[in-house]
């Protein structure tokens, strides 16, 4: 029953074809309009406007409608009238309510910015008073969707038999690679709890205790560095199989996505690809490479060998690498906006030394920042490698190979963004395959599991592990949508011997694996069935299906950028006598 106390309907469902009908709404006033004979009420949920229209005539009405400011709480009954001048820009615009009765049933301060769609709010203010931006309908229609997703997710898994488990919020550091949040113990002064970052080894217990389908769409908590994808508590939605393979990994999953997007957005999703990640990092120069565009990039040392210019020369005998990608119809940028990507791929965090370019004007002229180095033809040699029409703009750049490729995948995106080829409502959705199992840490140059310490090494090079380790793939897998990394997940180790050769390469003392992972070893001795699963990015995925830019603007109560939620104002101090009791002294 959708009919309470308060409300016959919402504010989102009148019609024309209501007319005649009795109605009693409640809700917010979104703006009152005071044309002297009459005062127009529009009155907001979430479902939607609906106009009041309250004549000067009937005083005792007008004077409690002229009381009822910007967001008072009000209760209206009354006759649905079809309008007299409609407004077809939103549903209910054929029809208002003539009222009977109104009441005030809360007062509100002027709030401090406009709740509708465009609103001068800055994310500061609307963070802090987060329950009136909610009023907003597009914050209100980012936590619907959010609801809806879920609600679809729990459709297809339970059809499935998986099993929603609750695992432990307060348990031990999980193998996630960040910082832990720490929770200390009253009970065992000196002591942490540790929130988990996810759900990782509880999961893989619910294996070996033989719950073969569960998922969870579960808080995870990381103590790292802020950005527009990342928030220190999210969520995901977390999942694992036992007696599967990669392959029922892929089905199952993609599955799910093409069911939500269907179910969601009555979208058809067509089966995901997969793409092995040395080709993502080749062709892209990312391992989330966004494809609703192509401008792949083209490897180009064979066309220099033997050059004069030295800057290709140096890299070419440094083995390194010379590439490029097309940028298609960019041939009339600027010296100005050419100079701009120079700065882009110089600037410090990406390093690249700069931008050689070969314009192929659309007049059919071909110019470059090489001229002096390369004729004509070879220009149109190079253009022919990456099918260079008129109007088009080739930027190259050379030095380190991963450096090389990473930049220029910066650069792809840059050239995307500003030509407008990321378009919102296109889906790019695949999956990347064949991860390393190990890569080499940049600052300490030691080695470290690339994913985390309990995927399976492909079992094809199983024997590799002692020979060449660092050549071993990985039953790892990640699924990317629109460039972002919506989901990570492996196949696990369930061998006690495979597990601690790895605890091995990755230079784990015997003590430090009892220490951390005891209670996982001791587990798989005990009949550990093969299991695999994966977690989705669960704010990830809404912000995109939203189409927003920052997951903060699917979360109900997200932490600003510098992990402060500025509503409750937390993190905050505790007295002495509370961290007393936990065994905890600040030293001044
Ligand atoms: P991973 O650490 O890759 O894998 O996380 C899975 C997915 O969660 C999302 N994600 C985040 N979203 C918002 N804020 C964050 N700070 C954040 N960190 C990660 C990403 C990511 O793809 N236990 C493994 C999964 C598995 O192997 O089953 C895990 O947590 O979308």
């Amino acid at each position: 029953m959708k009919s309470t106390s308060y409300r016959s309907h919402t504010c989102g469902e009148l019609r024309k074809e209501d007319a005649g009908k009795i109605v009693t709404l409640s809700a917010w006033v979104q703006r009152s309009r005071d044309l002297g004979h009459m005062i127009f009420l529009d009155l907001r949920d979430r479902y939607g406007i609906t106009q009041v229209n309250v004549p000067s005539q009937n005083s005792a009405l007008y004077e409690i409608a002229r009381k009822a400011g910007r967001e008072f709480v009000m209760r209206v009954t009354g006759k649905v009238v079809e309008r007299e001048s409609k407004n077809l820009n939103i549903p209910t615009g054929e029809i208002e309510i003539a009222p009977d009765s109104i009441e005030i049933l809360n007062m509100s301060e002027v709030p401090p910015f406009k709740i509708e769609n465009e609103t001068d709010g800055l994310e500061e203010v609307r963070l802090k008073y987060r329950y009136l931006d909610i009023r907003r309908p597009a914050m209100a229609d980012a936590l619907l969707l959010r609801s809806k997703v879920a609600r679809a997710t729990r459709e297809y898994l339970d059809d499935l038999d998986f099993c929603e488990v609750e695992t432990p919020v307060l348990i031990k550091s999980t193998p996630e690679g960040a910082r832990d949040f720490l929770v200390p113990s009253r009970l065992q002064k000196g002591n942490f709890y540790a929130l988990p970052q996810s759900p990782q080894i509880l999961k893989q217990l619910l294996m070996v205790g033989g719950m073969d389908r569960y998922y969870q769409i579960v808080k995870c908590f990381r103590d790292e560095d802020f950005r527009g994808d990342r928030q220190p508590e999210f969520t995901q939605i977390d999942c694992e199989m036992a007696f599967v393979s990669q392959e029922d990994i892929f089905k199952v999953f993609g599955g799910l996505v093409q069911h939500v997007f269907k179910k969601v957005m009555g979208i058809s999703i067509p089966e995901l690809k997969k793409i092995p990640y040395k080709d993502c990092i080749r062709l892209y120069g990312s391992d989330k490479p966004d494809l609703r565009f192509g401008a792949e990039i083209h490897e180009l040392n064979s066309f220099f060998t033997g050059t004069e210019f030295k800057v290709f020369s140096d890299v070419i005998s440094n083995s390194g690498l010379i590439a490029g990608i097309n940028a298609t119809g960019c041939a009339t940028y600027s010296r100005k906006q050419l100079d701009e990507l120079t700065e882009f791929v110089k600037a410090p965090h990406r390093g690249a030394g700069g931008v050689i370019w070969i314009k192929f004007d659309a007049d059919g002229t071909v110019k470059s920042s090489v001229d002096k180095f390369y004729n004509e033809e070879k220009l149109r040699e190079v253009g022919v490698e990456f099918d260079a029409k008129p109007g088009d703009l080739i930027l190259i750049l050379s030095g380190a190979t991963g450096k090389t490729r990473k930049v220029l995948g910066d650069l792809r995106l840059e050239i995307a963004n500003r030509q407008g080829w990321k378009k919102k409502e296109d889906w790019s959705i695949f999956w990347v395959t064949d991860f390393p199992l190990f890569e080499t840490d940049e600052e300490t140059g030691e080695r470290i599991f690339v994913h985390h310490p309990f995927v399976m090494p492909d079992p094809a090079q199983l024997h590799l592990l002692d020979t060449e380790p660092d050549a071993v793939h990985a039953h790892c897998y990640d699924m990317v949508m629109n460039g972002n990394e919506i989901l990570s997940g492996s196949v696990r180790i369930h061998r006690p011997d495979i597990q601690e050769k790895i605890f091995n390469l990755l230079g784990m003392s015997k003590e430090e694996q009892q220490d951390k992972f005891g209670f996982l070893l001791e587990a798989f001795k005990y009949g550990a069935p093969p299991h695999a699963g994966c977690a989705f990015g669960f704010d990830r995925w809404v912000m995109l299906l939203h189409g927003d830019d920052t997951i903060r603007e699917v979360i109900a109560f997200p932490k600003n950028n510098s992990g402060r939620d500025l509503m409750l104002d937390a993190p905050a101090g505790v007295p002495v006598s509370a961290l007393k009791d936990l065994g905890i002294e600040i030293k001044s």
